[in-house]
Formats: structure tokens, C-alpha cells, sequence
């Protein structure tokens, strides 16, 4: 089951120049900041209310460095929580999506993550979270 958009991915160059932008535009700061050393990333996150705007810095050799070169600092990619991701995984498959990690890995914020390949999705780069119980 899919619960709710858990939060949305923006690419940014510059993470500290974009906090501080987004910290006017939220009037909120970011509760936390975390490298994720598998992405060569850094990431920050924003709780607004239900949801979160998660932003993302990459490294030189990084898919969202790959994707400003492309595309120009944006929206990247939009994260859903689901119940089993595990089961939703198998289920996408089945119905011809491209999953890009199988199993799921660990990202940012505690969670476990899997993304479906936007050429499947129209376009639109899709991940499927789900909350690491400890
Ligand atoms: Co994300």
C-alpha cells in the first residue's frame, strides 16, 4: 500500500547557499543534514508539515551532479512511503517497471529506499521509502 508523498527531491548546486533560500522561502530551518556516502551526497530536509522537501548536493562522480549538467537545478525526484517495500518492489517488476536497486538500499533520513527508473514512470523518477524500524 502506498500511504502518502513522504517528501519531494530537489537537485541543488550549492547546499548551504539553497538552505539558506529555503529556510526564507519555508520560514523554517532544516532539521538535519546527512552525507550519504553510497550517493556521494549531502542531503538536507525540511519538515513541512506531513511531508518533507529533501535537498540534494552532489559529488563530482554523482547521479545528481549527472542530472544538474542535464537538466539545471529542480525537482528530482518524488518519494512515496509504502508499507512493504519489499512487496511493492516485486509487484512493479511484474507490471514491467524498472526498478533500480532491488534489494532496497539504505538512504538518507533513516529510511530504506528503492527507485523506479523515470523512462518507466513518465518521466518522473520515483522512490519508494519505508522507515528502518529499529
Ligand atoms: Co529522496
Amino acid at each position: 500500500m502506498w500511504k502518502r508523498i513522504e517528501h519531494i527531491g530537489i537537485a541543488v548546486k550549492d547546499l548551504k547557499a539553497s538552505n539558506d533560500l529555503f529556510k526564507i522561502l519555508f520560514n523554517t530551518s532544516p532539521y538535519k543534514e546527512e552525507v550519504v556516502k553510497s550517493e556521494h551526497v549531502t542531503t538536507s530536509f525540511f519538515q513541512l508539515g506531513e511531508t518533507k522537501i529533501e535537498l540534494l548536493e552532489g559529488g563530482s562522480d554523482s547521479t545528481i551532479t549527472k542530472f544538474i549538467d542535464k537538466k539545471g537545478e529542480g525537482i528530482h525526484h518524488i518519494a512515496f512511503e509504502v508499507e512493504d517495500i519489499y512487496a511493492e518492489i516485486d509487484r512493479l517488476r511484474k507490471e514491467g517497471f524498472q526498478v533500480l536497486n532491488d534489494p532496497p538500499k539504505k538512504g538518507a533520513d533513516n529510511k530504506l529506499v528503492c527507485f523506479v527508473h523515470p523512462k518507466t514512470a513518465n518521466g518522473v523518477l520515483v522512490e519508494l521509502c519505508q522507515e528502518i524500524k529499529k
